[in-house]
């Protein structure tokens, strides 16, 4: 069988995010189709840094041994979100613009320093607007200010100058957000701020967004010279609003569905090569998604190999075209 990652080496990078787990029971599979990954949650503050000034770098250096070993790129991910922060870092334990930032500076270049001659691609910030495109308000924002961001792209960029530094988004097809997304970008460039790209997550469903709606957003960001990558793919079978937990296997309909968007996202991507790097999927095989824990608690199948790692008709329909 033809590898995946072979069959798209003249287009981009194809990457699996993987966890210390992942990493050993879909070994076979990874080496064989992929030539990125990204580690799901070892690098997430609560993760490496649960205690101040603690970091604990045993599953993340597992991880990075395991990508130099088998010759995988690593995307670094990611540095600063207000997601998954361990409980010491809160307004009132630090409750100035100085304490946070010294946290911040410490906490980013212990890490990147830490990666220097093995992860050259961060995720720096990591979902910092909302679905209105208006900048959200965490605790970096509201503590530090405005301006977190663009110390943690000088932050990161001090610590290896060599990386590529990516500002990671979700729902980015959406008016509003989409265009806030490019001016974001163009405002970071005219201040010269260490900024590469945008990558872009890609949870998307089967009937929701389609790959004509996503070409907006390659359209809009095209006119720029900002890197894209899509990070995060995967397509779950239900609607959003959809929280039935009563289905065992996915419907013959939602394998064809599936199948037919991915080719069709695919051949999207293909068409824009020359602005993206790399495609990586939330999650290697349906044997373990995120999705079987969100919304709700129940089987979903959004990936392109199946529970039992054997290719699905959606990786037919994105290697053959
Ligand atoms: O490690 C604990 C475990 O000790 C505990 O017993 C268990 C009980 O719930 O929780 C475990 O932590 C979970 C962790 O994943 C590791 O499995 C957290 O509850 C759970 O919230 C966490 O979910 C992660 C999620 O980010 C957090 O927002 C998902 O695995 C991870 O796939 C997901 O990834 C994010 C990207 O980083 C950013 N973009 C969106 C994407 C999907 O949400």
């Amino acid at each position: 069988m033809e590898s995946l990652c072979n069959r798209y080496k003249e287009y981009f990078k194809i990457g699996a995010s993987v966890n210390t787990e992942t990493a050993i029971t879909d070994q076979k599979i990874l080496l064989q189709h992929f030539n990125s990954i990204t580690f799901e949650n070892e690098i997430k503050f609560v993760n490496i840094q649960p205690n101040q000034n603690e970091f604990d770098f045993s599953n993340s250096d597992k991880l990075v041994e395991f990508a130099l070993a088998n010759k995988l790129q690593v995307r670094g991910h990611t540095l600063i979100w207000h997601a998954q922060l361990p409980d010491w870092v809160n307004k009132d334990r630090l409750p100035t613009r100085t304490e946070l930032l010294k946290v911040m500076e410490n906490h980013i270049c212990t890490i990147v320093d830490r990666y220097k001659d093995s992860i050259f691609i961060w995720d720096v910030v990591n979902e910092i607007l909302a679905d209105d495109g208006s900048l959200k308000n965490t605790i970096w924002r509201e503590i530090i200010g405005d301006d977190y961001i663009e110390r943690a792209f000088w932050f990161a960029h001090d610590a290896n100058p060599k990386a590529k530094l990516f500002y990671n988004e979700y729902n980015c097809e959406i008016t509003g957000k989409r265009e806030s997304v490019v001016e974001f970008y163009n405002k970071a460039k005219k201040q010269n701020i260490p900024l590469d790209g945008i990558g872009l997550q890609g949870h998307f469903g089967i009937y929701y967004p389609t790959a004509d709606m996503f070409r907006d957003v390659f359209k809009t960001y095209a006119k720029t010279d900002m890197r894209l990558e899509i990070t995060e793919m995967d397509m779950s079978m239900f609607r959003y609003e959809d929280h039935r937990t009563d289905l065992k296997q996915p419907t013959k309909e939602m394998i064809e569905t599936q199948a037919k968007s991915y080719g069709e996202f695919f051949a999207l991507f293909r068409e824009y090569k020359d602005l993206i790097d790399g495609v990586t999927f939330w999650g290697v095989s349906d044997r373990y998604t995120w999705l079987d824990d969100f919304p709700v608690t129940r089987k979903n199948w959004p990936l392109i190999f199946d529970e039992f790692n054997h290719p699905k008709k959606a990786y037919d329909a994105i290697m053959n075209w």
